[in-house]
């Protein structure tokens, strides 16, 4: 395939300075759903006039040239050439000195349904430029490392125009608009539509006055609050933790239906999908507004890490995305409750990275070629790129990583930087070496982490040896930097070492520890302090100690968790072990209520297939499902009692609030109901989802009640309630696919394709329904292939419309090579129909090709 069609793939290695300067863009936009008309001028300079360069502009066939002119002339037509991606102005025809170059081109906002430029939806014009797509907009140097400020005139009978920085002047349907900080055009944004905003004000700490807005259609605006709130937390946490201040006189949020990804960090104007803003206590569960307030952190703190410093080529992109999503990390602690955060992102990095690192999409955090950089907004990126980080504080300790950040923020601010300045950073700041260190950055895959102890007349020496699997073109592993953070704990259960990082840097390493009066148990790996898998020689009962006593709640947590995992892959001895300890946990009413929930909810089907492939072994979904299933029905007969009681105490009483203590306590009372709904026939989920006010509730019931086939009043009753909600119907649509016996999945899949609600153009429901499919593990694994196909078929028909979301979706097969043969000649005749297609894009061309290469 790739033979007959070779693909350009883009190298690290390769990268050049732009050959110009550009120090004004004026951008002139006249908005209609056809002919929009764009007018643009560059102020460009040759960056030396000796070595005269051609002028290569990103903008493809979608663009039509109406006019092109050079300080004013119309270049000579024999000097100026069109590929399918470029336009190309040669050297011959440039002054050697500063010129303005205008361009005038026609675009079709109505037809864009890959919604990556300028488009439509419902009825609002919108903008989506990450990453290359302000190409689709007008001719441009599409590029991170091409900064300057820009000027835009918005004409628009819409009410509503919004574009970067402060708002210069806006009548007679014309608005215009000044960024004074010099950006990239992937930062670019505008919106044009009939809108209404929530607004608030907030004084940065000195005293800039700050206009703030959340816009949304008419009738959102009392679902917009709580979004305000976390914009205002935000601000006020990244001046108090990091020193960091608003740089303009307006920050606009705007919500948007159909969107590819969650959210966007335009300067000054952040564009969200409605799911990440819009939140009422009968609409939104408390997952979606920990989620809201966590993503609205994220996007703001883009204006220092990524916005104020951006990246000076797409290989860089964890550069601003791991360092912004550790820094909403943090936030979300400081809001929240740490410890229970800090389980959670381990769960999702398991969930998502680990499952990345097992199959053939395995990449490290700064990759170092692409074919199409929109496949590479994974979690290896994002969350293996915290973690880096993470392991990175941990190394230099608190005061080292806040003298390398306020360096990084005097050193490289208005820069286009890189990893290697990062790395930099730190070791100016702190003297510290990272050549080793750096191995994190550029290399793939999840290191295996043996541990073994040996105990002699008070001594304790640990023995670890580290190793990392091959990945695609990476056979060998050189050794990293893992800090492993360990404690001790007495036999009496009180700790006899407080937690110390141990710093491995060999292949294999052993740390002593003395003086000690009896053996001690060993807490390892607390906080997660290494994105690795760890493996130790631990019988349960030492587990179930660790459950007790340890005072790290993620390795407290962590012991239940292998406590689970062994309950589940060894025999009945194992399940008594597990059974016996969660049940002290889940009564210890000195616990936080989320901590125990985290306690009592199994691990899911897919995490549990990724250990035992991790394990050398074959999983077997239905195995998986049956053996999951046996386990939550034994624990919900053994503690019946218990469990009821923890359902009715843990009722929050009053009006609904999404506060982390309130959510806390229904977290636990939902992972009751869980369980309970294992004997109970589902009797109390139906009567929850009858009289509870809140859609945290009525999800959790509606989950079981599909999970048992007892759902179809449930479903009728909510489609009653929210038909003309898009949210809640996502909601709706993904429960149904997402809970449903796998034996069911595809069918019910298949029948709810063809309802008339299933907008299939729209993201959020085409990842309610595919995405809701992928998360069934036994039901998209279904052994006749049929999950296989049904996915490929839609993949097909979305790659036409929008690649983005066909390739995205096409990672619910990135783990197929783990399965039994039967399943994964199913799953490769699926992949292969995609990729022997004619015009399929090159975003999903270069996934399926990743993926069965
Ligand atoms: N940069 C966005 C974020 O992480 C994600 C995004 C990427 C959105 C590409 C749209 C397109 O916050
Ligand atoms: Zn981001």
């Amino acid at each position: 395939m790739s033979a007959t069609n070779p693909q350009p793939v883009q190298h690290l290695a390769d990268y050049r300075p732009w050959p110009f300067g550009l120090t004004e863009t004026r951008l002139d936009l006249t908005l209609a759903p056809r002919d929009t008309i764009v007018r643009a001028a560059l102020d460009l300079a040759p960056r030396d006039a000796s070595d005269p360069q051609d002028l290569v502009l990103d903008g493809g066939a979608g663009l039509r040239l109406q006019a092109l002119r050079i300080d004013g002339q119309a270049p000579d037509p024999v000097h100026v050439t069109r590929t399918d991606e470029q336009l190309i102005i040669a050297a011959a025809a440039l002054p050697h000195a500063p010129f303005t170059l205008e361009t005038e081109v026609a675009i079709d906002p109505a037809d864009n349904t890959a919604f990556e430029g300028l488009y439509l939806s419902g009825g609002m014009f919108c903008t989506q430029c990450e990453a290359e797509g302000f190409r689709h907009i007008t001719f441009y140097p599409d590029r991170p490392d091409v900064m300057t400020t820009f000027r835009v005139t918005l004409r628009s009978a819409l009410p509503v125009r919004l574009s970067n920085g402060n708002p210069v002047g806006d009548a007679d349907g014309v608005a215009e608009w000044h960024d004074p900080w010099p950006k990239p055009a992937y930062l670019f944004a505008l919106v044009a539509g009939d809108l209404v905003a929530v607004s608030d004000r907030f004084t940065t700490r000195s005293g800039r006055d700050v206009a703030l807005n959340v816009w949304v259609r008419p009738g959102d605006q009392d679902r917009a609050g709580f979004a305000m709130e976390s914009l205002i937390k935000s601000m006020r946490w990244d001046e108090d933790v990091y020193g960091r201040e608003y740089d303009l006189d307006v920050f606009n949020i705007v919500a948007v239906d159909d969107f590819n990804m969650g959210a966007m960090e335009n300067k000054g104007l952040n564009i969200f999908n409605s799911k990440l803003v819009l939140a009422s206590p009968e609409t939104a569960t408390d997952t979606d507004y920990e989620r809201i307030e966590a993503v609205i952190a994220h996007e703001y703190f883009h204006n220092w890490t990524g916005n104020r410093i951006t990246c000076r080529d797409w290989f860089q992109l964890c550069l601003k995305e791991g360092l912004t999503v550790f820094r909403d990390q943090q936030f979300t602690s400081d809001m929240r409750s740490a410890a229970v955060k800090r389980i959670e992102d381990v769960q999702t990095l398991r969930a998502r990275q680990f499952r990345e690192d097992q199959g053939p999409l395995a990449h490290p955090p700064r990759p170092d070629r692409y074919e199409e950089i929109n496949n590479f907004y994974t979690a290896t990126v994002y969350e293996k790129g915290a973690e880096v980080i993470g392991m990175l504080k941990n190394l230099v300790g608190d005061d080292g990583y806040a003298r390398a950040l306020d360096l990084y923020f005097t050193r490289h601010d208005g820069d286009a930087a890189t990893i290697e300045d990062w790395l930099t950073v730190f070791q100016d700041a702190t003297g510290r070496d990272l050549t080793q260190f750096k191995r994190w950055y550029t290399d793939a895959g999840t290191p295996t982490l043996e541990m073994t102890e040996d105990w002699q007349d008070g001594t304790l020496t640990l023995t670890f040896a580290q190793s990392t699997p091959p990945t695609p073109g990476q056979p060998d592993k050189p050794a990293r930097v893992i800090p492993i953070a360990v404690g001790l704990i007495g036999p009496n259960g009180d700790e006899v070492t407080p937690t110390r990082v141990l710093e491995m840097t060999e292949a294999r390493q052993s740390f002593t520890f003395d003086g000690l009066g009896a053996r001690p148990v060993v807490s390892v790996l607390r906080g997660f302090s290494a994105p690795v898998m760890l493996k130790r020689p631990l019988d349960d009962a030492t587990r179930a100690f660790l459950l007790a006593h340890d005072t790290d709640p993620f390795a407290r947590w962590e012991a239940g968790r292998e406590l689970a995992l062994s309950a589940l892959t060894q025999g009945d001895a194992a399940q008594k072990a597990y059974i016996a300890a969660i049940g002290t946990l889940a009564a210890d009413e000195g616990a936080d209520p989320a901590f125990r929930a985290l306690c009592l909810t199994l691990p899911g089907e897919e995490e549990i297939a990724t250990r035992i492939a991790a394990g050398g072994a074959t999983p077997d979904p239905d195995a998986i499902h049956a053996t999951r299933s046996d386990l939550a029905r034994r624990i919900a007969l053994t503690h019946q009692d218990l469990l009821a009681g923890l359902y009715d105490a843990m009722t929050v009483p009053g009006a609904y609030s999404p506060d982390a203590q309130s959510a806390a306590r229904r977290s636990l009372r939902i992972a009751a109901l869980g369980l309970l709904s294992r004997i109970d026939g589902g009797d109390r989920a139906a009567v929850l989802f009858g009289i509870a006010s809140n859609m945290t509730e009525r999800m959790a019931a509606l989950a079981v009640l599909v999970r048992l086939g007892r759902a179809t009043s449930a479903l009728q009753i909510l489609s009653d309630e929210f038909g003309d909600n898009r949210l809640v119907m996502d909601k709706w649509f993904s429960v149904q696919v997402m809970a449903a016996p796998p034996e069911q999945a595809v069918a019910i899949a298949r029948d709810l394709a063809a309802h008339r609600d299933f907008d299939w153009q729209n993201p959020n429901r085409f990842r309610a329904l595919l995405g809701g499919l992928a998360a069934n593990h036994a039901g998209f694994h279904a052994a006749d292939g049929s999950g296989y196909d049904f996915t490929a078929d839609w993949l097909i028909r979305m790659d036409a419309a929008n690649p983005q979301i066909a390739a995205r979706m096409s990672t619910a097969f990135e783990i197929w090579p783990r399965y039994d043969a039967p399943r994964r000649a199913h799953a490769r005749n699926a992949l292969e129909r995609i990729a022997t297609l004619a015009g399929l894009s090159r975003n999903t061309r270069e996934m399926v090709s990743r993926m069965i290469a």
